[in-house]
């Protein structure tokens, strides 16, 4: 099984998972029914995927307590009752009766609504429709605000981040208020990650593959990542990356990569 971390609220979130980001429904439904044959338990959808039908159409029939469900909502709905409405509906469409963790999409501070989203979010958690609630990209001064203004801090802020964008001013702002951080796009995607020279020796090393270790480097920094894969091998690897541990060499080797990418996908959305 898949190692656990506990959240702050007491949810065991685990150490990996699937992400189903551009999978269309059928898609989605064969990529998850997949991964949970290989003992993939963390499963990360959105709104904005339009796949949670799919999604929810591979779930059926899994003991609902050993899988770990994670949804977005779109900007639209940040307000507090708007908030309670999005978790209506993604939980239909996944054929939920509660989800494991919630995040608020994006903070779309232009449109500075997120405040009202993450009460929205604390009345989910503490009516028992959600067991964790949290953010995706929020920087530090977004986070730092829901705090002043709510004084409860998200459990989780999933954030772009590889070696290439290894975002250590979030990371440890992050484990400052006991959030964990998950990366989406942990392969460094839109990049050549897996084929720089430092990356191909170190997995040679280890005799693992470049993405093992670009993963395994998250997990020893504490990130979960949630490598997206609709290919059964490529799943099954990155899957694989509990049975063998990076020297700090190695870590050190790895982290000095961060800003050698090109501009990172989110970085338009936050231009102020
Ligand atoms: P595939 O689905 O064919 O495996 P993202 O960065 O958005 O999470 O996307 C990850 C991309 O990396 C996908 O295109 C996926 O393609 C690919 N990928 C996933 N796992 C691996 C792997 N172990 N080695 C190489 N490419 C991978």
């Amino acid at each position: 099984p898949v190692p656990t971390v506990t959240l702050s609220h007491g949810t065991a979130l685990p150490r990996l998972g699937l992400g189903t980001a551009r999978m269309t429904d059928d898609d989605a439904e064969r990529a998850v029914g997949r991964a949970l044959d290989l003992g993939y338990r963390l499963i990360d959808t959105a709104e904005n995927y339009h796949n949670e039908v799919g999604v929810g159409r591979a779930l059926k029939g899994a003991p609902r307590d050993e899988l770990f469900v994670t949804s977005k909502f779109n900007k639209r709905w940040h307000s507090v009752d708007g908030v309670r409405t999005a978790f209506e509906a993604s939980a239909e469409r996944l054929g939920l009766d509660y989800l494991d963790l919630l995040l608020i999409h994006w903070p779309n501070p232009d449109q500075d609504q997120y405040v009202d989203a993450w009460r929205g979010l604390i009345e989910l958690r503490e009516a028992g429709l959600v067991r964790a609630i949290g953010t995706s990209n929020f920087k530090p001064a977004h986070l730092q605000r829901l705090i002043d203004e709510t004084g409860v801090a998200p459990e989780v802020d999933q954030i772009q981040l590889s070696p290439i964008w290894a975002k250590q001013q979030d990371r440890e702002f992050h484990a400052r208020h006991n959030i964990v951080t998950e990366a989406w796009s942990p392969l460094g995607k839109g990049s050549d990650l897996l084929d720089r020279p430092d990356v191909v020796r170190i997995a040679e090393e280890h005799g693992k593959t470049p993405a093992q270790v670009v993963l395994r480097w998250e997990v020893q920094l504490d990130v979960v990542p949630i490598p997206k894969s609709s290919n059964p091998e490529r799943q099954a690897q990155n899957l694989a990356v509990f049975d063998f541990e990076l020297t700090d060499d190695q870590m050190a080797t790895l982290s000095a990569l961060d800003g050698t990418g090109s501009t990172p996908a989110d970085s338009d959305t936050f231009g102020h």
